[in-house]
């Protein structure tokens, strides 16, 4: 078991494939993108099932997402997912993904054993979304979102960043449409993980914010606080159901007291939370031959360093030296 000094039990893994991304959204990176890991820095496709196979086998991990940057431009990520389904216990198995390129590999995704899959996309306008992606890519994420739910990946949820004075007005808008397309649509409050330090809390759209607007044009009611268990999205009835919106308000009504989570980065290290400021690192362990018992006893030592929250409030806070992108969100 990853347990914490606080109780709390890691079950599900996040893990990184790349800090690399084919977008450049403002509140994640700058025009020119970041300095990205090398090759070696790397962790191969090899090393990262030998590492989820620890997490599973030795460590009770149930749950396995794949992040970036943008998971899917990593060439070996079908493989990956194959070879983690085949583990026993098999893991649920997820992506997190900017969605371009999603057309093209939902299928294979499916039939790898890959389960549901997260769709980043924050406006229904191709303009807004060139401004605030720096790309012009509207219609490919749209046809990836359509393909996912084609392939029978299930739920497809959509995340949303609302960003002040860019798009904090289409919530109602984007609700009444993964409606009626059948997404599972959640708000994210954006946190201050951008390596321009561009976050202002006095500015953000706020949990309280979205939900005002939403409750202009719907009848929202509030899930039950056992429904929601371990995961970072609160969650409303929409209109008496079925449908549901969620929202994670890390900043406003974070969720740390219950969370499940532990992360792998995409050089090896392991994070106990977005906002650590130590990691650990497994990439050297496993080069110098370290055995399963002998990374499974580093992750667990690395997981009573977790905090008990992300220290947003404190007066002292400072970013993590790693933007989200870097970490995996
Ligand atoms: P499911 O609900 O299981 O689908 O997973 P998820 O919502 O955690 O996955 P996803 O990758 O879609 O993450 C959505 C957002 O949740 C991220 O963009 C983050 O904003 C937030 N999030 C994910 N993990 C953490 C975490 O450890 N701490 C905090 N504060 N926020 C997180
Ligand atoms: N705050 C909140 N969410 C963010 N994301 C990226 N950067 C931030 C941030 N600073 C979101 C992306 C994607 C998810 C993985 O994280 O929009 O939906
Ligand atoms: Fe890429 Fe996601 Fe960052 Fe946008 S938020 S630039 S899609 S990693």
């Amino acid at each position: 078991m990853l347990s914490d000094t606080y109780g709390r039990v890691a079950t599900d893994l996040r893990v990184s494939l790349t800090d690399r991304c084919n977008l450049r959204c403002t509140y994640c990176m700058p025009e020119e993108g970041l300095r990205w890991l090398s090759k070696p820095e790397l962790l191969t496709d090899d090393e990262i099932v030998r590492l989820v196979t620890v997490a599973v086998r030795e460590l009770g991990v149930t749950e396995v997402r794949f992040t970036g940057g943008e998971p899917l431009l990593r060439p070996g990520l079908v493989s990956i997912v194959e070879r983690c389904a085949a583990l026993s216990p098999r893991p649920r198995l997820s992506v997190t993904t900017n969605g371009i390129g999603l057309e093209r590999v939902a299928g294979a995704l499916r039939a790898a054993g890959l389960d549901r899959v997260n769709v980043s996309l924050d406006t229904l306008d191709a303009d807004t979304f060139r401004t605030l992606t720096r790309r012009d890519r509207h219609a490919d994420v749209l046809r990836g979102l359509a393909a996912a739910r084609a392939a029978g990946l299930d739920p497809v949820k959509v995340n949303t960043v609302l960003m002040p004075g860019v798009n904090d007005t289409e919530a109602a808008d984007l609700l009444a449409w993964a409606i009626a397309h059948d997404y599972e649509l959640r708000f994210i409050e954006q946190m201050p993980l951008d390596p321009q330090h561009g976050w202002q809390r006095d500015t953000m759209v706020t949990a309280q914010d979205i939900l005002r607007d939403l409750a202009a044009r719907f009848t929202l009611v509030p899930e039950s606080e056992a429904a929601r268990g371990a995961a970072p999205a609160e969650r409303w009835v929409v209109d008496g159901g079925p449908h549901r919106v969620g929202v994670i308000a890390s900043v406003t009504r974070p969720f740390c007291r219950t969370c499940d989570r532990t992360r792998l980065t995409a050089d090896g290290q392991v994070r106990t939370c977005l906002f650590a400021r130590e990691e650990s690192d497994l990439r050297g362990a496993l080069r110098d031959g370290a055995d399963d018992a002998q990374l499974a006893a580093r992750w667990r030592t690395a997981m009573w360093g977790k905090k008990a929250g992300s220290g947003l409030d404190d007066p002292s806070f400072l970013q993590p030296q790693r933007p989200m992108s870097a970490i995996g969100g």
